[in-house]
This record gives C-alpha cells, structure tokens and sequence, in this order.
C-alpha cells in the first residue's frame, strides 16, 4: 500500500497544496509550528475517517474559511483516490473515486495506515481506553464488519445506560433489560472474539520484536482481558450472565460495568505487569515493540503492509530503538516528521515551512 499524492485545500494551516510522495522513506523536515503533524494527520484522517487530536471537523479547517477538502492518491492493487470534505456544522461528505460513499464504514481498509507518535510511547501507562482504541483503530481497517459492530454496540450501550439512569424500578429494570442484553451480548461477543485473536496474533509478533530489542533480556507477553471463551457462542453466553449478575450494581451506579467497552490488555514483562511496575524505560520500549508488532500484524492479515506514518518519534528514541525503527521502515513506505533528519539512509526530503511544502531532493 502507498500513498502517491496528498491534496490540501482550507486544512489547517494549508491554504492548498499538492504533494506527491516517493515509495521509500519520505522525510518532512520543519521546525515548530510549520505543519508537519497537520500533514500527517490528514493522510490518516483518509485511513480511519477521524482525527486523533479532535472530535470536531471545525478545528480541522483553515480558520476564516468555510470547508476543506483533502484528495488522497493510493495504490493497493489498483490507484483511487479518497476525498474528503469538511464541513464546520454538518458532517463531512467521503468520496472514493468519486463515488460518495453513504456509511463511514465504507471507508475502512480502503486505504491501510498506522500511525505512530510520542503520546503512543504511553500506550502502556495509559488508561485502558487508549489500548482499546489501538485495538479497534487496527480491527477496523481489517474488517468493515469490525467497524459495524462497534457502533452498533455503543448505540446499545447507550440504551442500556439511559436505562439504567431512569427506571426507578428494580423488577421493571430486570424486566426491560433482558431484550437489550441479548443485543448487546450478541455484538458485544463478536468484537471480544476478534479482539482476542488479535491480541494472540500480536503476542507473538511482540514477543519477538522485544527480546531483539532488549538483547533477548526480556520476555514480553500479553493477554486480553475481559470476557473470554474459545467460541463467540460461549463468550456471548458468558457476557449474558456476567451482565446478568451485575444488574443490580450496575443499576446503582447507573452504567454498564461489563462488556468490551471496559476490557485490556493486560501486558507483562518476565510475568510482571509492565503498566504498573515497569520502568519508563521498559514502559516506553513496550510500547514501540507493540507498535512495531502492529506493522507485522497488517502484514500477516492483510498480505501488505500500511503506510507508516512516523511523527516525530525518532527524537523521543535512544539511538538502538531508533535504528531498530528505521530497519523496519525499508519494508513499507513510510512518512516521517521531524526538525532534523541525519540518518544515512536513502529518502525523499520535503521542506515544511509556514503550511508550504517543498520537495528538496
Ligand atoms: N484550523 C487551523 N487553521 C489554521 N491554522 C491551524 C489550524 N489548526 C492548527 N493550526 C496551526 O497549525 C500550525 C502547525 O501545527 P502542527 O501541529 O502541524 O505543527 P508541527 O510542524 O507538527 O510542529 P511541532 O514540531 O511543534 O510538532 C500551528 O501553529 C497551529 O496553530
Ligand atoms: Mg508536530
């Protein structure tokens, strides 16, 4: 997968810019302030249909103007190109070959990405949230029916909460509650069912990845952690009778307590938990194994790797992790941001300044 060209028009701080892109390592040096996280985002904005930064669509576009448009050029098998209109109070119109496309899920795995910057080096102090959202952020792109379920379950969740807010009856509660839980348990259980696989699949690829980065030191393992079962028939059984057990507590502190929504993954180093006793150090190395073991995982479920989108992670590696990153980046095509690039290694060089971009070598 490679991205050929980006279209800029009213994003951020790009007024309109056209920017094609090498399939190696293409590098987008600048100093502060000049663009390059803007850049980035845009193009995953393609891969996920969000920003990781903000909710809202108004802050994505150019302040004093009244829409946005990205155009991003792909090559999977065949070229297409994704655009994207954003709009300050209505939601963003999805073009693919010029073609609207009428769900946001229609989007996903039109265009493969992961990307990666030094908030991620938290991934493992962070809440469980966050590691959730790696999860499904990876999920998605596999699998449009991933994306599906997971908004169907937070629409049930919804209900189930609002009712769990306002019946003022136990016996009335119960009651109600069966028919939403049998939903819920339904979508719920396919998700932890995926979720459970990839986090099996990414265990080995993280395992390895981390005894070569800690010279075969440290021994890296993870494990989902919530609901479990071999079959999604015995996790949505299982998920039934968790969230039948917990009605009452969940009545009294007025939301659902059990479910994907409140899983993990519980992540250890020589079977000690990273999250709460590991080091910085070993917090932060963590991470990057998880993240490399991400590229691997693409590859292995998809048969290609994603587009890498580096920003500005080299600055916050020491030099080993660093150059274990960039042995990586020579597999896939990959984006990087940073002040300054002194790496010998082969790449395309752009200039960011002040929303302009040039292509300097
Ligand atoms: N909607 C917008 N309209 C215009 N400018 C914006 C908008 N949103 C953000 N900006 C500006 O874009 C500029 C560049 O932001 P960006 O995060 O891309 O910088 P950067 O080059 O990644 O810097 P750093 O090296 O510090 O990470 C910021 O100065 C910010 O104020
Ligand atoms: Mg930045």
């Amino acid at each position: 997968m490679i991205v050929k060209n980006l279209k800029l028009k009213n994003y951020r701080n790009y007024k309109d810019i056209s920017i094609s892109f090498a399939p190696g390592l293409n590098v987008l040096v600048g100093d502060n302030a000049q663009g390059k996280t803007n850049l980035v985002e845009a193009i995953f904005l393609c891969a996920i249909g969000k920003s990781l930064r903000t909710n809202k669509d108004k802050d994505l576009i150019l302040w004093n103007t009244d829409y946005s448009k990205i155009d991003l050029t792909v090559e999977k098998v065949n070229r297409k190109t994704i655009s994207l209109y954003l709009f300050p109070n209505q939601n963003k119109a999805i073009k693919i070959n010029n073609i609207p496309i009428k769900k946001m899920g229609e989007l996903m795995g039109e265009f493969n990405a992961v990307y990666f910057c030094p908030d991620e080096l938290k991934l493992i102090k962070d809440s469980p949230q966050e590691r959730r959202r790696f999860m499904d952020i990876d999920l998605s792109q596999f699998d449009k029916n991933y994306f599906y379920a997971l908004s169907k379950y937070n629409k049930i969740l919804l209900q189930r909460n609002k009712l769990l807010k306002s019946t003022t009856s136990f016996d009335v509660l119960k009651d109600t509650l069966s028919i939403w839980d049998e939903q819920l348990a339904k979508v719920g259980s396919y998700i932890i069912y995926e979720r459970i696989k990839f986090v099996e699949n990414l265990k080995k690829f993280a395992h390895d990845i981390h005894l070569e980065l800690t010279n075969n030191k440290e021994n890296l393992t993870l494990e989902y952690v919530g609901i479990l079962g071999d079959t999604v028939q015995d996790i949505k059984d299982s998920m039934i009778m968790s969230l039948t057990k917990n009605i009452q507590k969940d009545w009294e502190l007025g939301y659902t307590t059990v479910g994907p929504h409140r899983d993990d993954i519980k992540i250890c180093i020589n079977d000690i938990d990273v999250r709460y006793y590991g080091s910085q150090g070993q917090q932060r190395t963590s991470a990057l194994s998880l993240k490399l073991a991400e590229l691997e995982i693409f590859y292995h479920s998809l048969g290609q790797y994603p587009v890498l989108l580096l920003d500005d992670v080299l600055s916050e590696l020491d030099q080993n992790r660093q150059l274990a990153l960039l042995k990586r980046v020579s597999k896939m095509q990959t984006i990087l941001t940073c002040t300054d690039f002194d790496f010998s290694i082969p790449y395309t060089r752009y200039e960011i300044s002040n929303g302009t971009v040039k292509n300097v070598k």
